[in-house]
């Protein structure tokens, strides 16, 4: 399953277990950055185990106790909990770019044990929609991962969204790759104490309007305005909770800062967006691609040579 990029961000929760979000959210999906999960019935073994997949990437060893929790979580629904299950799982992207995962990860783990209950229990396989408030209850974001390209997320309602918008391309400038401090688990909790959230409830359903309707209308430049709009306000949340935290690293502000250039210079216009983390996506027309990876050497070096000081990764749609 691909992972995705949100426009409009899920910030704050009203149900942390069940990863209720207080505000609707729309996403680009990506196709280019991939989780797999692959998983087996045991013949003799007590517990569920974890093993990484052979990629190009392979995870380090030991996945975190949420995954298999989780998936714990789901055999238990298919009345299943006492069948032990080997659950390997990759991605087609580096683990230490400081990329989350998660929304990758719990989709592709979701949609694998759906396809293996469904084929011992000999049914048939879920809607996506089903399966995407299944995905929910996992990751949060994960939900937004079973449509494409884009993805309107309101309470339980996850759809694809009309769009007249161009191919685009995600390319993501790797400000940081340290381990995050904050978790967006911890970060959904702490925006609560912000002095800024109660505004935000009051501004993110006609921002989510207009988004929507930009996306709708293909109207590139109101998407890239709104989109910038709301990364500003989540990262100023985070700055504003009680303890503030942030994620920003001195690269994260040079890319920002080269953004603004970009935009004035009028040449090519990225829309830009930050994650509850230091890295800066920058979504570009595919048809521009050529020419703006030419600007990011440029700038940055090539990106595909040992310690250039901010490489990329890049994703279509
Ligand atoms: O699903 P989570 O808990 O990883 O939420 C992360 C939410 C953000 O990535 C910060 C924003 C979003 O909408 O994806």
């Amino acid at each position: 399953m691909p992972s995705n990029i949100a426009l409009i961000k899920y910030m704050g929760k009203t149900d942390h277990k069940q990863n209720a979000a207080t505000n609707g959210s729309c996403s680009m999906t990506l196709d280019g950055f991939r989780s797999t999960v692959e998983i087996r019935a045991n013949d003799n073994s007590a517990s569920d185990n974890w093993e990484a997949l052979e990629t190009d990437y392979p995870l380090p060893v030991g996945v975190g106790n949420r995954f298999l929790s989780f998936f714990h979580k789901l055999k238990t629904n298919e009345s299943l909990a006492d069948q032990t299950f080997t659950i390997r799982s990759g991605n087609n992207f580096p683990s230490d770019c400081g990329l989350a995962s998660s929304a990758s990860s719990f989709a592709a783990l979701t949609m694998a044990a759906e396809c293996c209950f469904a084929d011992l229990k000999d049914r048939s396989v879920r809607a996506p929609e089903e399966l995407a408030n299944i995905s929910r209850t996992g990751s949060g974001s994960s939900c937004r991962s079973f449509f494409a390209p884009w993805c309107l997320w309101e309470g339980e309602s996850i759809t694809a969204m009309d769009s007249k918008m161009p191919a685009l391309m995600d390319f993501v400038l790797v400000c940081g790759s340290k381990h995050k401090a904050v978790s967006s688990s911890e970060a959904h909790r702490r925006v609560a104490t912000s002095p800024l959230m109660d505004s935000r409830m009051e501004r993110i359903s006609d921002r989510l309007a207009r988004s929507r309707s930009a996306i709708a209308e293909g109207d590139y430049n109101t998407v890239c305005e709104v989109a910038w709009e709301d990364m500003w306000e989540m990262h100023s949340l985070f700055h504003t909770s009680q303890p503030p935290f942030f994620y920003f690293s001195p690269k994260t502000i040079s890319v920002l800062q080269f953004v603004e250039r970009t935009w004035k210079s009028g040449v090519f216009m990225p829309i830009a967006t930050i994650d509850a983390g230091p890295n800066v996506h920058l979504l570009i027309p595919a048809e521009q691609v050529k020419e703006f990876r030419k600007l990011l050497a440029t700038e940055f070096g090539e990106s595909h040579k040992e310690g250039v000081p901010i490489r990329y990764l890049e994703s279509g749609a």
